[in-house]
Formats: C-alpha cells, sequence, structure tokens
C-alpha cells in the first residue's frame, strides 16, 4: 500500500491494521543522542487511548510501546527508530456483518474499488487505531522539540457545535439514538522561530495541509483565521509588524503564523473539523459488494464521536511537520552549511 510514508528528513512509516498483530512506526532521520525510554511515549499514547468514558469507544488497548531498534544504553544511535505496539483488545467477529456491506461513511467502498478486497475487521489500515503509529512518532518528535522551546496546547473545544464543557448531554443524546456527531479540535503551537517552512510547493500551512487531512474523519483545517478571511478587509486580517521584545513580529496573528509558507515566530494556530464518527447503529441503506440492496446497523466498539481522542493525534502530525520543516531549514543558507562544517 503507498502513501504509508510522511516526512522528508524526519520521516516515519507506518504500518499494520485495526485487528491485525501489531502496528507500529518506522522513523528515520532521528538525530543520535536522545535520551529515549518506552515510559517517553506514556503519556501521549495515554491521550489517544479511550479513556474518556461517554467521549469514547469500549475498546481497551493498553497500548504499551516497545522500542525494537534505533536506541542503544537508553539514547538514540541514528538509526531507524522502530516501534511495535501489539493489538489486545480485538473482536473480528463484531465485524463479521461487514464482509461484504459497505458502510456510509466509511473507507470500504473506496477500498474494495482501488483493492478488489479489504481487511474489512475494524476497517483494517483505514481504522482510527492506524494513528497509534502517528502519536508514538509524535511523541518523539514533540520531545526533541520541546528542548527546541516548542510547545503545544491542543485540545477538543467543541461537540456537535456545542462547547466541550457543555456537550454531554447532547452526546448522551446521540448515543441513545444510536448516532454520532462531528467535533472540533484546536491545536496552538507556540515557540517556532521565523524562517521555517520552504516557498511553492513546500509551504509550512500546505504541509501542515497534508499532515492534518492525512487523518482519518478529518473534513476542515483552519489556519490562523481560517475560511472567515474571505469576509474580512486587508485593513482588517493584515497583521501590521512592530518590535515585540526588541524583534520583528506582527503585533496580531489573523495569519495563524505564517505568511509565504514561512513561519513568522508568532504562535502556529490550527483548528480541525472532524465530521461523525461513521460507524453508527442506526439503520442505514447500503449495498453489499455484489450489488444487493440491503440495511446495515454497526455494533462493535466505536467512537460517538472522534475529536477527543484525535486532539493527540493532531498535535503528532503538527509536531513531526514542524520538526521535519525545522530539520530541511538547516540547509537554507550558504552561512550555516559552512558553519557546521568549519
Ligand atoms: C482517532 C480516531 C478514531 C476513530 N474512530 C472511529 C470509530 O470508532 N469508528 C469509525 O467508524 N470511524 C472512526 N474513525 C474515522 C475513520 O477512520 C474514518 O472516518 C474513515 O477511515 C474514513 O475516512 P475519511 O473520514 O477520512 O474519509 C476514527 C478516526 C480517528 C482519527
Amino acid at each position: 500500500m503507498a502513501g504509508s510514508q510522511y516526512g522528508t528528513i524526519f520521516r516515519i512509516s507506518t504500518w499494520g491494521e485495526s485487528h491485525g498483530k501489531a502496528l507500529g512506526v518506522v522513523i528515520d532521520g532521528c538525530p543520535a543522542g536522545l535520551p529515549l525510554k518506552e515510559q517517553d511515549f506514556e503519556d501521549y499514547m495515554g491521550r489517544r487511548r479511550p479513556n474518556a468514558g461517554k467521549f469514547s469507544t469500549k475498546r481497551n488497548e493498553p497500548d504499551q510501546v516497545q522500542i525494537l531498534s534505533g536506541t542503544f544504553e537508553g539514547r538514540t544511535t541514528g538509526t531507524p527508530i522502530s516501534l511495535i505496539i501489539w493489538n489486545q483488545d480485538q473482536r473480528s467477529h463484531d465485524y463479521a456483518d461487514l464482509a461484504d456491506k459497505y458502510r456510509p461513511g466509511h473507507a470500504d467502498f473506496g477500498f474494495d474499488a482501488k483493492y478488489g478486497f479489504r481487511d474489512y475487521r475494524g476497517g483494517g489500515r483505514s481504522s482510527g487505531r492506524e494513528t497509534v503509529g502517528r502519536v508514538a512518532a509524535g511523541a518523539l518528535a514533540s520531545k526533541i522539540l520541546k528542548e527546541l522551546g516548542i510547545s503545544f496546547d491542543t485540545r477538543a473545544t467543541a461537540i456537535g457545535g456545542h462547547p466541550f464543557k457543555e456537550a454531554e448531554p447532547y452526546l448522551d443524546q446521540c448515543r441513545a439514538e444510536g448516532d454520532s456527531c462531528g467535533s472540533e479540535v484546536n491545536c496552538l503551537i507556540h515557540g517556532v522561530p521565523a524562517g521555517i517552512g520552504d516557498p511553492v510547493f513546500d509551504k509550512l500551512d500546505a504541509r501542515l495541509g497534508q499532515a492534518i487531512f492525512s487523518i482519518g474523519a478529518v473534513k476542515s483545517l483552519d489556519i490562523g483565521d481560517g475560511s472567515l478571511v474571505s469576509q474580512a478587509k486587508g485593513s482588517e486580517n493584515n497583521d501590521a509588524f512592530g518590535l515585540k521584545n526588541g524583534r520583528i513580529a506582527p503585533l496580531t496573528n489573523h495569519a495563524g503564523g505564517i505568511l509565504g509558507g514561512i513561519s513568522t515566530g508568532a504562535d502556529i494556530r490550527l483548528h480541525v473539523y472532524f465530521k461523525p464518527t461513521p460507524s453508527i447503529s442506526l439503520r442505514q441503506d447500503t449495498v453489499t459488494k455484489d450489488g444487493k440492496e440491503t440495511k446495515i446497523s454497526i455494533h462493535g466498539r466505536h467512537d460517538p464521536v472522534i475529536g477527543p481522542r484525535a486532539a493527540v493525534v493532531v498535535e503528532s502530525m503538527a509536531a513531526i511537520t514542524i520538526l521535519d520543516a525545522m530539520m530541511i531549514n538547516m540547509t537554507a543558507r550558504l552561512s550555516s552549511i559552512k558553519d557546521f562544517y568549519r
């Protein structure tokens, strides 16, 4: 399957299926000398786990990351880092009914159209569980970014149009009806220096777009003021420049920290919109693989809403993208190369 690799210098390859033996990621391009142990992944993996009660699936996996390669005596060696997460709580029989029916809103039909057959257990590679590998790589990327003074504030902000903290009754109602709902996630990236990102095809906003849209169920992304800019006047939308702590900086941040594809030094502001979870137990119309009209009602364990668990996936993909762009940036000036080799 093409399309499972991301990044240029800090490069990840994720692998594995929802109901296969294990999932994981191979990370190439991580510098040598970073202290790294298996506990370093726990915080990120914990944020992705189904632990938010009503807000998440009942699938319960410890999601412990094992380091298979790339470290020696507790530090990275500069060689590929291979991380594995074993699947332990599979119930493939939950999915037997889906073997030849297409779930509305899910990837089943597209996979069959492309490959001719598919791993229907939990959606295979199109499962939300695929994101464990990205989150493990994201934990590593943000550990490096932390050493460079870059931090994240990422959280689910809305569920079905309701502010996150007031959404529980709405979510209860969706659940009781066998339905699901959409959600929003906000990600603020603080401390990215000015000058990161490449013009034209590798603009930082374009690369963040690829990273965020690669996450299942993401349907829209705002950078800075996002779609609202189409309603603004130039005088309102432009961020005037001034001096902040003696440095040139935009004094407001409608742009969301990026101009011309290159960071301005202001906070990078992302707002991500997730569609409702496709797998719902309400009866829906569908067809079988051989074209018979039928009904489908999806059981098994599904998140009633995706944003709360996916917030850390957004942060992980953003961290991988920023770190990779910073590594690429190290060759942007002859003087930097000369300084390095002098
Ligand atoms: C963290 C996460 C968890 C998800 N959980 C589920 C789920 O429990 N059930 C489901 O049907 N889809 C779930 N999804 C969404 C599907 O993976 C996604 O909708 C599907 O692959 C179709 O792709 P698309 O929505 O990007 O077009 C989840 C996605 C993410 C990122």
